[in-house]
């Protein structure tokens, strides 16, 4: 009988300091509750992971949800997903492929005729340690995917965004491995780029860039009070790392199964920080900042050097033939 209250009580507290650190581990959680009924709500890439929660958590606010996909289908499966687990009819699917600009100018001109204004712009789609591909439109893939064609998305949709909206970008604590870029190959498909490092360089690359975008952007649009954020959702469990050796493998998947059970946050908790600064009204007077765990934070030196904007802007609207 003792060694069974004593076997019994070994395991709640195994148990209780397990929840403990998963809950720490997951970060904070956003507090603020406002509705958004009457809001159109933009976000890019909600098939899964972080986007999906996102989209759910704001369709229970009441918005009105665009987000995007590849494969119409299988949106269409999520939009009705959605609609029932939120009760919120107002969810669309619309298709979009980053990586392809006639894409992106096409759905641009579809929300243009839909939507009178737009009140919320999350760049959310990406991909992580994706092999090299030239796109459709010359550019790495990663390159792309993350960063330049959300530039050509969020210009496109600029005029649409109504006063007081916000923009977010989807950033990255691995933009601190940037640690120089250059604007000259940047950009460009390198087929050797095939190594880890040059994988891992390249997503460090596009989130850096997202961040001096949305510096820049921030300084433009703030006359409009157009508000813009950068999120650093943390380590989370998502599709993203369908790419990465260490978890394609299935032995060393399942090796690391246990510490990523608690250390590798859920989509729920990697949406948080996106959600706080969709909602949060602490931080409307904030804009151009990145955040994770729900406050602002200082990125890397780099992300901050104003003349590599400015010629990081002026490169992509050339890329993406805005001049
Ligand atoms: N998970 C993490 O640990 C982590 C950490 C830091 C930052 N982030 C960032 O958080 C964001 C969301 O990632 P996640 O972890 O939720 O990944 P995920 O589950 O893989 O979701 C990525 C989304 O992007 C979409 N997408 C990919 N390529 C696209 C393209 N060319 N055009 C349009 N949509 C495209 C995917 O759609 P398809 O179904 O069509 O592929 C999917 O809906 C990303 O920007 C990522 O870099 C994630």
């Amino acid at each position: 009988m003792k060694w069974t209250l004593l076997k019994s009580a070994t395991c709640l507290g195994a148990a209780l300091i397990l929840y403990y650190f998963k809950k720490r581990c997951g970060g904070p959680v956003c507090r603020c509750f406002s509705r958004l009924d009457n809001k159109i709500i933009v976000i890019t890439g909600a098939t899964s992971g972080i986007g999906l929660v996102v989209a759910q958590l704001l369709a229970n606010r009441g918005a009105s949800i665009i987000f995007t996909a590849r494969n119409i289908d299988e949106g269409i499966v999520i939009q009705n997903y959605l609609r029932a687990a939120t009760k919120n009819p107002k969810i669309y699917c619309k298709y979009l492929d980053l990586n392809d600009f006639a894409s992106i100018h096409k759905f641009v001109l579809h929300v243009n005729q839909a939507c009178s204004t737009v009140d919320l712009l999350i760049n959310n789609a990406g991909v992580f340690f994706h092999p090299p591909s030239e796109t459709v439109n010359k550019f790495d893939v990663t390159f792309q995917t993350n960063y330049l064609g959300h530039f050509l998305l969020t210009e496109l949709l600029l005029p649409k965004l109504a006063a007081s909206s916000r923009i977010i970008f989807l950033s990255s604590a691995a933009h601190f491995l940037a640690k120089s870029l250059d604007l000259k190959t940047v950009a460009a498909f390198d087929p050797e780029a095939v190594g880890s490092s040059a994988r891992f360089q390249s997503y460090a690359n596009s989130k850096l860039c997202l961040l001096l975008y949305s510096k820049n952007l921030a300084r433009r649009c703030k006359e409009r009070n157009i508000n813009v954020y950068s999120v650093d959702p943390g380590s989370v469990e998502t599709s993203i790392y369908r790419h990465f050796p260490f978890l394609r493998n299935p032995i060393l998947k399942a090796l690391q199964r246990p510490i990523r059970f608690i250390v590798v946050r859920t989509p729920f908790q990697g949406a948080q920080t996106v959600l706080h600064c969709a909602v949060s009204p602490h931080v409307s007077k904030e804009t151009g900042l990145y955040y994770s765990d729900l406050v602002s934070k200082t990125p890397s030196d780099l992300s901050q050097d104003f003349e590599l904007s400015t010629q990081l802007y002026d490169c992509s609207r050339r890329w993406t033939g805005l001049v």
